[in-house]
């Protein structure tokens, strides 16, 4: 997830372009860079980091002029560099172009442009759309845009300014959001409201396939093949701070409700045909059949992900997987070696503790495979093989979408290196990936019970414990649950495997404990309900969480949440949607600092 920002109108466009990217910050931060056009000269300004680089550069080059735009960058497609950030030029330099998305097609379109003399100058899949750009040009900007998103696939919000018409500023929108903002002798164009909310509470806002033509005093929409849109004036009624969380109370509400999103990026371009495949790496059938056991290490949220993976991998490759907490693994010499898979797990790629396994496993001669969501990442970079998990930044400390993406990457992962190994079948593969791609949707049911959530939530706000009970799936889904109360809420809360309770836990359990059981899982449902008659015979307060259409929980239970009954085996990226939300609110109703938790860091880089 990227930021971009544009101007044109009667004032210099820096400072402008440069407070939005300020307020995008929270869209992505390894780069920032901007294009501002003067009397026929595109100045390009771009820096590796935090804004605050980029601005160090600005002052020195002080770019002026009244059309511009800008970008502030959450890689994707190469490191953080200054090659890489945006906006990118075309050969010419007369064309430049900031984008938020993925260009499925890059590689494609990137050959096609080399064949016809064109020159890359970074490692993004961005740099086509100015090169296209400039292939099409033939005097009207709008046009060759417009003939260029006829070829591009994927997602994109776009920023187009080219030197021979510096009273036009284009954009577009594609899966990315995209808002334009409404000014006097002068528009604006953003990915997000903050970003122009100082200068206008007036926007349009874009929607999928519509092209916008900007001079200082018009704004034209049409589709791209030129269709005019007439839009309603969207007035923007939240503050400033608001309006960074999109009108969400809080990111870590915010980023919840995201998870739709971020399903679709991090399925998006990696499976054509039933087959699974990932752009930055093909792993040799010999490399995969060399590992004789995997490991996955990493901390907090990641290793309850990797619980699920563990589950996930042993089921459809059969081979064996362990799982360890990182800050374990490199103290108990790790029986670990040329034949073994390390799968690291890191949402921010920078967990000290999961940094070091990596090495230890690496010097130990294991092939190390990392999932994280940071490009440029120490874990990113120092890992064999990585799987980005395309959640966009995640603010809060409390990890919600980052760890529903894991998920969905270790599904993809396995079923890439089974379907190489030959041990998942075409119908088995099938099945998972129709349930992958039926998540987004899935999800959205699950959060609009948003209602159910605040009334259960109230019941805890004067619990002091809970307790979480599952089997198989559950229970890991059940642990990544009681991590999420406790760590926001500061309510006391255990996990466990729901056979294990009768083994002295139930001690615990009484009247009016609260307790969640999670029998979404088939296979051990039944064993479940068991253990849900054994806390409730201790006058346990029993919320289920089961399948919508489940008849037979509820006859054991105070309460049941119902989830939509998708394959079960891939049940879990929604089962654990409740929980985060039931964690929310409680902690939302007893006045925690939600999105920054007591005593905790969004990414532990000290071991
Ligand atoms: C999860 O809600 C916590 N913020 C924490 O457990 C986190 O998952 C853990 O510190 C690992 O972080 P990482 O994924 O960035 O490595």
């Amino acid at each position: 997830m990227c930021g971009i920002v544009g101007y044109i109108g009667n004032k210099e466009a820096t400072p402008i372009l440069v407070e939005g990217l300020r307020k995008l910050e929270y869209r992505g931060y390894d780069s920032a860079g901007v294009a501002v056009l003067k009397e026929g000269k595109l100045q390009v300004i771009k820096a590796e980091g935090k804004l605050s680089f980029l601005e160090s550069k600005l002052l020195g080059k002080n770019p002026t002029g009244n059309i511009g735009i800008g970008h502030t960058r959450w890689a994707t497609h190469g490191r953080p560099s200054d090659e890489n950030s945006h906006p990118h030029t075309s050969c010419s330099e007369d064309f430049a172009v900031v984008h938020n998305g993925i260009i499925e097609n890059y590689m494609e379109l990137k050959e096609w442009l080399e064949e016809q003399g064109h020159i890359f100058s970074s490692e993004t899949d961005t740099e086509v759309v100015a090169h296209m750009v400039e292939h099409y040009y033939k005097g009207n900007l709008e046009e060759a845009v417009k003939m260029t998103l006829d070829k591009i696939h994927g997602s994109y919000a776009l920023g187009v300014i080219c030197k021979n018409e510096p009273d036009k500023l284009i954009a577009a929108r594609k899966d990315s959001p995209l808002v334009i903002g409404i000014g006097e002798g002068e528009n604006f164009i953003a990915s997000d409201i903050p970003a122009i909310l100082s200068h206008t509470r007036k926007c349009y806002l874009i929607n999928d396939g519509e092209v916008c033509v900007l001079t200082p005093e018009t704004i034209k929409i049409t589709t791209i093949s030129g269709e005019i849109v007439n839009k309603e004036v969207f007035n923007v009624s939240w503050d400033a701070e608001a309006a960074e969380k999109g009108g969400y109370e809080h990111f870590m509400l915010k980023e919840i409700h995201e998870q739709p999103v971020a399903f679709r990026k991090a399925l998006s371009g990696r499976i054509a045909e039933n087959r699974v495949k990932f752009e930055d790496f093909h792993l040799p059938l010999e490399t995969i059949n060399k590992w004789k056991k995997v490991y996955i290490v990493a901390c907090g949220t990641a290793y309850h992900a990797g619980l699920v993976g563990k589950g996930i991998f042993e089921n459809l490759l059969r081979i064996p997987v362990e799982v360890d907490i990182a800050s374990e693994f490199r103290y108990r010499r790790p029986l670990v070696d040329e034949e073994t898979l390390v799968i690291v797990i890191s949402q921010s790629g920078e967990t000290a503790d999961t940094l070091a396994a990596l090495r230890e496993a690496k010097n130990k001669g294991a092939s190390v495979l990392a999932i994280t969501n940071v490009v440029g990442s120490s874990i990113a970079r120092e890992a064999d093989f990585v799987v980005f998990i395309w959640a966009g930044p995640e603010i809060a400390v409390a990890s919600t979408k980052a760890y529903t993406t894991m998920l969905v990457a270790e599904y993809l992962l396995a079923l890439y290196l089974g379907q190489l190994k030959g041990v998942v079948s075409e119908a088995e593969a099938k099945v998972i990936i129709d349930a992958l791609h039926s998540l987004p949707e899935a999800a959205i049911r699950v959060l609009n019970e948003v209602d159910r959530y605040k009334e259960i939530a109230e019941e805890f706000k004067e619990k002091h414990d809970a307790f979480f009970i599952g089997r198989g799936f559950d229970w890991a889904v059940a642990l990544e649950g009681s991590l999420k109360l406790k760590e926001i809420s500061y309510i006391h809360a255990e996990a466990y495997a729901a056979g294990e309770l009768k083994h002295g836990t139930l001690a615990l359990i009484t009247k009016e404990t609260p307790v969640i059981a999670l029998c979404v899982q088939k296979n051990t449902y039944d064993k479940t309900l068991s253990n849900i008659k054994e806390v409730k015979a201790r006058d346990a307060e029993v919320l289920a969480i089961a399948i919508e259409g489940d008849t037979e929980v509820g006859k054991y239970v105070d309460d049941v949440l119902y989830i939509p009954d998708i394959y079960n085996f891939v049940a879990p990226i929604l089962t654990v949607i409740p929980l985060q939300l039931i964690s929310y609110y409680a902690a939302k109703a007893r006045g925690c600092n939600v999105d920054q938790p007591r005593n905790l860091a969004k990414s532990v880089t000290v071991e």
